[in-house]
């Protein structure tokens, strides 16, 4: 059945007002879901390569680079009111392409000796970080992730793990699935984007991590 005359009118009223109002900033509109916190694993460096930086594909004073595909993962560091928290301190540390991780306890051999396998690097005063790296690969009975480890400058530090969206394995990845609100999930999976114009097999991603309190 139609709606009466006066009905659609009034509807129309009411969305050019709501057209009208101006944008609230994100801050304001609802809070940021907290990035879900996850399991450090047993990788964590337990002894820090010579060079730390946030270029993990190139090491200072080597020739090699990583193999793999090219990543450039960047993000901010926010509060759920979407505010940045500047000084934060980002790590990430990831397998290499063969799927090892460097360090002392993973399988001696078959490591890629031109990745870096960890770096560090300060946001900067819009919570900004940047990291070229390698695209993350499968190995073991893990889908493909990066480790993630934020500090704060005056709050408790965040551990946790991104993962690519698309990986058929996320489906029944033991520790992503640990996971069990859909927000909390949903945003730690991160569309990856082929970028040509920083070369070939070049990916793009962007992953914003949102800490509590
Ligand atoms: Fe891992």
């Amino acid at each position: 059945m139609p709606l009466p005359r006066r009905t659609v009118g009034r509807l129309i009223a009411g969305a050019a007002l709501v057209s009208a109002l101006p944008r609230l900033p994100a801050a304001v509109a609802s809070p940021l879901t907290p990035t879900p916190r996850q399991t450090a694993g047993p990788f964590y460096p337990d002894q820090f390569p010579a060079d730390i930086d946030n270029d993990l594909v190139a090491i200072a004073g080597q020739s090699a680079t990583a193999a793999g595909a090219e990543l450039r993962l960047t993000g901010r560091v926010l509060d759920t009111a979407g505010r940045a928290i500047r000084q934060s301190i980002v790590e990430i540390w990831q397998c290499d392409a063969n799927g090892r991780y460097h360090h002392s306890t993973d399988r001696p051999g078959g490591r890629d000796g031109g990745f870096q396998g960890f770096g560090r690097t300060t946001v900067d005063e819009d919570g900004a970080y940047s990291f070229r790296t390698i695209r993350p690969v499968a190995y073991g009975g893990r889908t493909p992730h990066i480790h993630v480890l934020v500090r704060p400058p005056a709050a408790e530090p965040l551990v946790t793990q991104m993962y690519v969206a698309g990986e058929p394995r996320n489906e029944t990845d033991g520790i992503l699935n640990r996971i069990r609100d859909p927000a909390q999930r949903a945003s730690v999976i991160v569309p990856l984007m082929a970028d040509p114009t920083a070369g070939a097999d070049t990916f793009s991603g962007t992953f914003d991590i949102v800490l509590e309190g």
